[in-house]
């Protein structure tokens, strides 16, 4: 499996770094497995959590602009027993990476999810403490609950732990550190960014819920700039993720010190675009000589001396 894209994440091995993010084809086996034919390298599943939700009644997702879209699908999902068939299911028809994302009520509950999940067959685990319009919003914003409800879900499997961070904050950097502190494998940046949108007739905003989650093309630059942040502080793998619609910008990410991409909103306009994306990836690693997309891991980083601005004001 190896070739120029292949990839290892914590021991798992992708045969290219486009992974599935999480929620955006539903909790069905059968889009999954469609998607892990039309050539995915991995995929994650929509966050599972205790028990059945209906997250928030329509409307609940929007394109506000080309490309760009705004949800507040409130981690609508089965709960844990009943999708834990859908994960055997996944894992009969797919022979790729299945991420399991997770969330809870507690650390607790968390680490029973994250356990069922693997006993099904899970080959890592994402915790979602990221969703800004659910409660789970608030431990993404804490170092502390961040390191607690890691450590709780890594003493509980034997699989990869991911942690998935909002950009929702100041300072993104404390958190992932937080989250390698409490024995995360991995680091997904980022969840959604929280947006809103007003119908002009009436001034009430267009979500039933209000607030929502912004994602696709217009938050690639945020999703980088985190990267980009998280990179030189940790020494765990970075998985990005936010608005790629093309291979150029799977590329920024790589520069940015990502291992692999996580896609979501691009699947608005088709599972094709898998293919394109990985074809416009070989092409210009062909072009430029380069044997696996990894060279270039970091790359931006070359530049920070040139970059840096040194802070004038200070406590
Ligand atoms: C409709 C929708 C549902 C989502 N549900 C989840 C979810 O259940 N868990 C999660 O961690 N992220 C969820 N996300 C966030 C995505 O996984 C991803 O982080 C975000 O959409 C940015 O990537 P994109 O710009 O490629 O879509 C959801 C996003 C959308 C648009």
């Amino acid at each position: 499996m190896l070739n120029e894209l292949s990839c290892e994440i914590s021991g798992i091995k992708f045969k290219n770094p486009l992974i599935l993010a999480s929620g955006i084809l539903g909790v069905a086996p059968s889009s999954i497995v469609r998607l892990a034919n039309a050539g995915i390298g991995g995929t994650t599943t929509k966050s599972i959590g205790p028990r059945t939700r209906f997250g928030f009644s329509n409307p609940s997702i929007i394109e506000i602009d080309d490309g760009t879209f705004l949800n507040s699908v409130g981690l609508a999902n089965p709960g844990i027993e009943a999708f834990i068939p859908e994960i055997k299911e996944i894992k009969k028809k797919t022979n790729i990476p299945l991420i399991v994302s997770v969330f809870g009520d507690n650390p607790e509950i968390y680490a029973e999810i994250a356990k069922k999940s693997e006993l099904a067959g899970a080959d890592a685990i994402e915790i979602n403490v990221s969703c800004p319009h659910a409660e789970v919003a608030s431990i993404g914003l804490s170092a502390e609950l961040t390191k607690k409800f890691t450590e709780h879900v890594k003493k509980a499997v034997n699989i990869p732990v991911f942690v998935k961070l909002t950009p929702n904050l100041a300072n993104i950097i404390q958190i992932a550190k937080a989250a390698e502190n409490g024995g995360a494998d991995v680091i997904v940046a980022i969840n959604t960014v929280r947006g809103l949108s007003l119908d002009i007739e009436t001034g009430r905003p267009i979500l039933s819920h209000g607030i929502g989650g912004l994602s696709g093309k217009a938050i690639r630059p945020i999703g980088v700039r985190c990267v980009y942040e998280i990179y030189p502080h940790v020494k765990i793998p970075i998985i990005g993720c936010g608005g790629i619609s093309k291979w150029e910008d799977v590329l920024e990410y790589i520069y940015a010190g990502a291992t692999a991409v996580q896609l979501g909103s691009i699947f608005s306009r088709g599972e094709d675009k898998i293919i394109e994306i990985l074809d416009g990836l070989h092409i210009f690693l062909k072009k430029h000589n380069i044997s696996n997309l990894q060279e270039l891991k970091g790359k931006s980083h070359d530049f920070d001396d040139e970059l840096e601005v040194k802070p004038k004001f200070q406590n």
